[in-house]
């Protein structure tokens, strides 16, 4: 049997295109994500259960991910690649923030994270060019203002990428995140109609002057997953268009 990708939030947008990316690819692909029905959905229209399942999984849950592994190892018997990609994000100034609303965004970003990857240790060791694929942020590199719990959990999703990439390494399995930029979903669009974010600011800021399509996350997700990536560890692959390293500072009239 061929290699096998578990990716959590994977019912829609950035997980369902890394999910149909992995599939293309050719890897067998668990769908898991808290929407069970969008999960089941997706794996349906990957294909039968031999090449993609979809499950119900609650990353903030112990015993939901450890179901979740051993469902992958009764149904496949492997496990070769897990993204982590399932994510929350509310925006609010941090004067307003919620202990519960901070605890939860932690949880479900970081926390996360730190769960499924634990869980999946044991089939991961035994996997064929094993890897874990996180997925960070803009709010990995910058301070994001209105997002203090989620940029600080996609910062810690720096350090738990670092550290498991070398814990982990003596048992071959690579650990690597992506911070995707601005890219074109409906998470991302939410902060135009909230009034949080600009596009044209964005635009202005971004080197390449637009937006990303899920489809530049999920070549990134593939090539991180792929042979081609096996000597890649504990890195942060920025697919921003360059919106985190821009300097230009000169007057708006005066570019391109
Ligand atoms: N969209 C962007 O521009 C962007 C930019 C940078 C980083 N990201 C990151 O990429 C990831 C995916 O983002 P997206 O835009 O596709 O978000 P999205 O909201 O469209 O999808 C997130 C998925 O995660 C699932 N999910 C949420 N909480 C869960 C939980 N507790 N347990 C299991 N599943 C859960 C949701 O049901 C959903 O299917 C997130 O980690 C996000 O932080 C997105």
């Amino acid at each position: 049997m061929g290699r096998v990708a578990v990716v959590t939030g994977g019912a829609q947008g950035l997980g369902a295109s890394i999910a149909r990316r992995l599939n293309r690819d050719g890897l067998r692909v668990v769908v898991a994500d808290v929407n069970a029905a969008g999960a089941t959905d997706l794996a349906q229209a990957l294909g039968s259960e031999d090449v993609a399942l979809g499950l119900e999984l609650e990353v903030t849950s112990d015993a939901s991910v450890q179901g979740l592994m051993a469902a992958v190892h009764a149904a496949y018997g492997r496990l070769d690649v897990l993204v982590n990609n399932a994510g929350i994000l509310k925006r609010t100034p941090s004067t307003e923030l919620s202990t519960d609303q901070w605890m939860r965004e932690l949880d479900v970003n970081l926390g996360g994270t730190m769960r499924c990857s634990r869980a999946a240790f044991d089939l991961l060791r035994a996997g064929e060019n094993p890897s874990i694929i996180n997925l960070g942020s803009v709010g990995s590199t910058l301070g994001m203002p209105l997002r203090l719990a989620y940029s600080t959990a996609k910062s810690g999703m720096l350090g738990l990428t670092r550290t498991l990439a070398a814990e982990w390494g003596s048992f071959g399995i690579r650990v690597n995140a992506i911070a995707p930029g601005y890219i074109d979903t409906d998470l991302m669009r939410s902060g135009f109609g909230e009034g949080v974010l600009d596009e044209q600011e964005i635009l202005n800021r971004t080197p390449l002057r637009r937006l990303g399509s899920p489809d530049e996350i999920a070549n990134v997700a593939s090539f991180l997953a792929s042979s081609d990536a096996s000597f890649v560890t504990g890195i942060l692959l920025k697919a921003d268009g360059g919106v985190t390293i821009d300097g230009d500072f000169r007057p708006r009239s005066t570019r391109d």
